[in-house]
């Protein structure tokens, strides 16, 4: 076994490069206190209970033209998260938006997606978090893959998992113990539709691995699943919000949290899948039967319509960074 050593470290880590890695554009690490663009310089710190114990929490954020959406929201969230799981945050709000701008900024593209993650921090391989000494911040730059719908204008396919939803805090922080998520994800590639649901004991549909899912009922309401069990989506809630437009304009009858079981989705006039990688997806089939007539639904359309011109033309929810 060869042992490498500070001398050598850095023409070994040079022969590691891939060429995916051309997709991440800057990483700051508060363990440097400073930004790395060189993807083969992004690293965490193996002792950092992130890595071993998957105990951080973290937020997925797009930026169009050089203005993140919503940023506020995401950082709300993740202090929401923080609290929920007794992390220390270690910046305020403020100062994790000068980083994040200043980073996004280095990456050098106007059109990219940002993960920042807050870890419990380094200080022993334990489960133990009082053994971390204080929290730390990394924020990832990397290329913004294109939205659901430009891929398959067709509409999603979407079933249900195997898999029971995850519970009460667990659910609603943005952690990153996904397994539970990946195992999802991996049953939706393995079984050949595009999304899984997670179904709760008592019968009730919770939420994708990493989506939330809507329908529109024959009355015309815009409904989702009860918001106590899953992760309060970002665009689910401003989709909840365009909604109300929506009903002002006649179109929507109303809009609310329900309790919903996988019958009401395949009986319902549309259904959706909400998130930040996918916007309003509208959903084409439910557990093998068609929905909106096997293609895209009208209203579900609308709602994506209505969030680009959100992204792309509301100046209240932009955060410049160029
Ligand atoms: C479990 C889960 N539910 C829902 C969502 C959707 O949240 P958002 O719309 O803020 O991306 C996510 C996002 O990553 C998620 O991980």
């Amino acid at each position: 076994m060869r042992i490498i050593g500070k001398d050598n470290f850095l023409d070994e880590l040079e022969k590691t490069r891939k060429d995916f890695q051309s997709d991440y554009y800057a990483m700051y690490s508060s363990v440097l206190d400073g930004i790395v663009k060189d993807p083969v310089c992004m690293m965490v710190p193996i002792d950092d209970h992130i890595v071993h114990r998957g105990d951080g929490i973290f937020e997925a954020f797009n930026c169009f033209e050089g203005k993140i959406f919503n940023l506020e929201g995401h950082l709300k969230r993740m202090e929401a998260s923080c609290r929920l799981l007794e992390y220390d945050m270690p910046f305020s709000i403020a100062e994790m938006t000068d980083i994040i701008k200043t980073t996004v900024f280095e990456g050098g593209h106007k059109d990219c997606t940002v993960r920042p993650y807050v870890s419990r921090g380094q200080g022993s391989f334990g489960v133990n978090p009082y053994d971390c000494k204080k929290s730390n911040f990394y924020v990832v730059v990397t290329k913004r893959i294109p939205f659901f719908m430009d891929r398959h204008p067709a509409g999603a396919l979407v079933a249900l998992s195997k898999f029971p939803p995850k519970k009460d805090i667990f659910a609603r922080s943005k952690n990153c113990n996904y397994i539970v998520n990946v195992m999802m994800k991996k049953e939706a590639v393995d079984s050949g539709v595009d999304f899984v649901v997670s179904v709760s004991e008592d019968g009730y549909v919770a939420e994708g691995s990493t989506e939330n899912i809507g329908l529109i009922n024959q009355d015309n309401w815009l409904l989702f699943p009860e918001i106590d069990g899953v992760l309060a989506g970002t665009t689910m809630l401003r989709a909840m919000a365009l909604g109300q437009e929506l009903v002002g304009r006649g179109v929507l009858s109303g809009v609310a949290f329900a309790k919903l079981e996988p019958k009401d989705f395949e009986c319902a006039k549309e259904v959706m899948m909400v998130g930040t990688t996918l916007n309003v997806t509208s959903v084409c089939s439910f557990c093998d039967k068609g929905v909106s007539g096997g293609k895209p639904g009208a209203i579900s359309k609308m709602l994506n319509d209505m969030l680009f011109d959100d992204i792309y033309g509301n100046d209240e929810l932009a955060t410049n960074c160029f």
